[in-house]
């Protein structure tokens, strides 16, 4: 297979990429790098663009016989989204069926999109598994799963087949230490907490106490960002292998609290970084962890870096190889 990522110089699909590269697929990253970094695609043929042009999406499949893709491409603030949710309907969903109808058109019939645990809303019951209600309460998680609502028609109308993954929360950096997540503006809980180890940051600031979990702090589930890769490739083959579409969570069935995950930071760092408690983020649900058997057992997928301590330690490594990111 040939295989089109689009988003593959952003941080999770780099990682894809990476995989992909391992396995000697031929890969084609299509990233416009308004958020993603040249310097992530570590190999494979590179094009600027938007997924959305359709001229350049037919012609990529036809240059390279493109046979499978992998949707990253999208705006992912669930903030952001909130307030801007013309801009996450025009790129997520409006380039979304522009991309998937070039794709149709030029022949492409498997496609894996890039989803996230934020189309299950508040949890009704955890683990999460992919029978829980998807009643997304931010514009990010309602415009990835509408995406994956207009699959199921462009199956029956195109014969196009389709794994969605369903992340929980990514995060760590390739064990090679060549690749990391580099965001800007930077949200997420542990890049922060290795810049707050790195000194570029005075404090960490736990967004809420009063939660109703054992230590008070919301409890995630985080996933290894190569073990989210991999789960790609299992995708890949399975629909290649003639396997029916399907919709996957991808977690480790486990959580960790904020403060767990700042106390693994200071003992994986060896710095003493400031922590304050502050208020609750508005948005956040006390506890999301995932139920992810059916992937398991479907395709066999299995965590490699399922530690909490391991994914810290990723993440350090490359904090502390690139203090300024690819900018560095
Ligand atoms: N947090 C803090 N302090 C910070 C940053 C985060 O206490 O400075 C807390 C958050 O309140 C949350 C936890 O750390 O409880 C994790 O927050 P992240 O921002 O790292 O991740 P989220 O769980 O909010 O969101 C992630 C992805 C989303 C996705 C969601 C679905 O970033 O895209 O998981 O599970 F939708």
């Amino acid at each position: 297979m040939n295989i089109l990522v689009t988003g593959g110089a952003g941080y999770i699909g780099s990682h894809v990429v990476k995989e992909l590269l391992k396995r000697n697929y031929h890969v084609v990253t299509l990233d416009n790098l308004s958020k993603g970094h040249r310097e992530a695609v570590t190999g494979g043929v590179f094009v600027q663009g938007d997924c959305g042009d359709a001229a350049l999406v037919k012609e990529l499949v036809r240059e390279h016989g493109i046979s499978a893709v992998v949707h990253l491409a999208a705006d992912s603030l669930v903030g952001e989204s909130m307030t801007r949710p013309d801009k996450y309907c025009q790129n997520n969903l409006g380039n979304g069926i522009n991309f998937l109808t070039a794709l149709a058109e030029a022949g492409v019939r498997r496609f894996i999109l890039s989803s996230t645990a934020a189309v299950y809303g508040e949890p009704e019951y955890t683990p999460i598994d992919e029978a829980h209600p998807a009643q997304p309460v931010n514009v990010y998680g309602g415009t990835k799963l509408m995406l994956e609502q207009i699959l199921r028609w462009y199956e029956r109308a195109y014969g196009l087949r389709y794994v969605s993954l369903r992340y929980f929360n990514a995060a760590g950096a390739d064990p090679g230490g060549r690749i990391g997540e580099d965001h800007d503006p930077e949200t997420h809980l542990i890049p922060l907490v290795m810049q707050a180890a790195l000194g570029q940051r005075d404090k960490i600031v736990i967004y809420g106490t009063d939660y109703p979990t054992p230590d008070g702090t919301c409890v995630r589930d985080y996933i290894h960002v190569s073990d989210l890769a991999v789960a790609h490739i299992l995708a890949l083959e399975a629909l290649r292998d003639g396997g029916p579409s399907a919709v996957y969570n991808l977690g480790n069935e486990r959580g960790h609290s904020v403060r767990e995950v700042v106390e693994t930071a200071r003992r994986v760092t060896g710095v003493d970084f400031v922590v304050e408690e502050g208020p609750r983020r508005e948005g956040d649900p006390a506890v999301l962890v995932a139920g992810s058997g059916r992937i398991q057992r479907d395709l066999g997928w299995r965590p490699r870096y399922g530690e909490l301590e391991e994914i810290v330690r990723t993440a350090w490594e490359w904090h502390r190889g690139h203090p300024r990111g690819y900018g560095g």
